[in-house]
């Protein structure tokens, strides 16, 4: 079972596929059809640690001319130093415009190897292989690429579209546990913001073991997924309007990661918290979201920073240094009600205080789960 999912953008239409076992023959489709003389590979180095006895074959039987770098794995790989040495890589190998990238990897190696992608010669032809839930829903979908600066995350990097992603759940298999709920959450955004099946979906989750999931479950979910990022790439691609909706719990999650120095949390427990403290939001600014669909999920999280660690004001402080901040106030995500999002600037700071106190409260040991 498989699927193929159409993301239009002003570059053109290309398909996300998703499947278990399907690499081999929609790469080699998207190899023969771009026909490179070069093949570059960026690969993060512990999915070839774990795949290079198939992917090393497979990439020798698709081009005479393969050139393989290891992206080391972490948040330290999204700078300006990387992505220059992916450049020399690329251009000390002589890419040409015909030539074709192919980034495999999770949510780090396909941001910092994307962009380099767009940026080497102006933009060379790129597959996206992502390898972990995140970047299979989310990361590699829709064309976002970027590296982080000491000012902040993301804050350098070009909207550039993939020609196909191929997303084979077979690499699943390999995830580390911090990794399925990383992806998680950004799952469950997609079920706040747009579409209820996906909690529905999700329950699976809840049962345990992870590796028990069926294939057909999983491909299924990640498809709803991608289509709902689709769906609203298609309508914003370079987020001059509802694409910010796939930012829903964001703002919050930022700042939690950057009062964590991005060490203590990771982005998605950051993202699911965020997600807690924007429907309290939500509920505080008179709109009708009660109900567990997220928190019923808090089993899956295991933090590691405590309330003791956190204040308000200096998250406060965090947030109005955020990117998407609208002049000195904050810009949220909120819902209507459930899979009716909203933009709205929040001046009342006792109520993101009081959003922030609900976000300690799912961190601190008494926590009923
Ligand atoms: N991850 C949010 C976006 O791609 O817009």
């Amino acid at each position: 079972m498989s699927s193929s999912i159409d993301i239009k953008s002003a570059s053109g239409t290309y398909q996300a596929h998703v499947g278990r076992g399907i690499l081999d023959e929609y790469l080699k489709k998207e190899i023969a059809s771009l026909n490179p003389n070069n093949l570059f590979v960026l690969i993060d180095e512990n999915v070839r640690k774990h795949h290079s006895q198939h992917l090393e074959p497979l990439f020798d039987k698709l081009s005479e001319r393969v050139h393989l770098l290891s992206v080391p794995e972490g948040e330290s790989s999204k700078s300006l130093a990387f992505w220059s040495e992916i450049l020399d890589f690329l251009l000390q190998n002589h890419l040409q415009r015909s030539d074709a990238v192919v980034v495999i990897g999770g949510g780090v190696t396909g941001d910092v190897g994307a962009f380099a992608a767009a940026s080497a010669l102006r933009g060379v032809p790129l597959i996206h292989i992502p390898t972990t839930l995140l970047a299979m829903v989310d990361s590699s979908i829709g064309g976002k690429t970027g590296i982080n600066h000491e000012m902040g995350k993301n804050l350098i990097g070009a909207f550039y579209q993939p020609k196909s992603v191929i997303a084979d759940t077979r690499f699943l298999d390999t995830l580390p546990e911090m990794e399925w709920s990383n992806g998680l959450s950004e799952v469950l955004k997609y079920g706040a913001i747009r579409d209820r099946v996906i909690f529905d979906e999700c329950e699976r989750f809840l049962d345990g073991n992870r590796n028990k999931i069926p294939a057909k479950t999983l491909i299924s979910l990640i498809t709803r997924c991608i289509r709902v990022k689709a769906d609203v790439v298609a309508e914003d691609e370079f987020e001059g309007g509802i694409r910010a909706f796939l930012n829903y719990g964001h703002t919050f999650a930022h700042a939690l990661e950057r009062a964590c120095d991005y060490g203590k949390i990771s982005h998605g427990e950051a993202v699911w918290l965020g997600m807690i403290a924007a429907q309290h939001l939500s509920k505080l600014r008179g709109y009708e979201a009660e109900g567990d669909f997220i928190r019923k999920f808090r089993p899956l999280y295991h933090f590691r920073v405590s309330a003791e660690e956190l204040s308000s004001d200096e998250l406060n402080r965090h947030m109005k240094s955020d990117k998407k901040r609208d002049g000195d106030h904050i810009r949220f995500i909120l819902l209507k009600k459930w899979q009716h999002p909203v933009i709205e600037t929040v001046m009342d700071e006792d109520q993101v205080n009081e959003a922030w106190q609900m976000v300690f409260r799912q961190i601190s040991p008494s926590t009923k789960q």
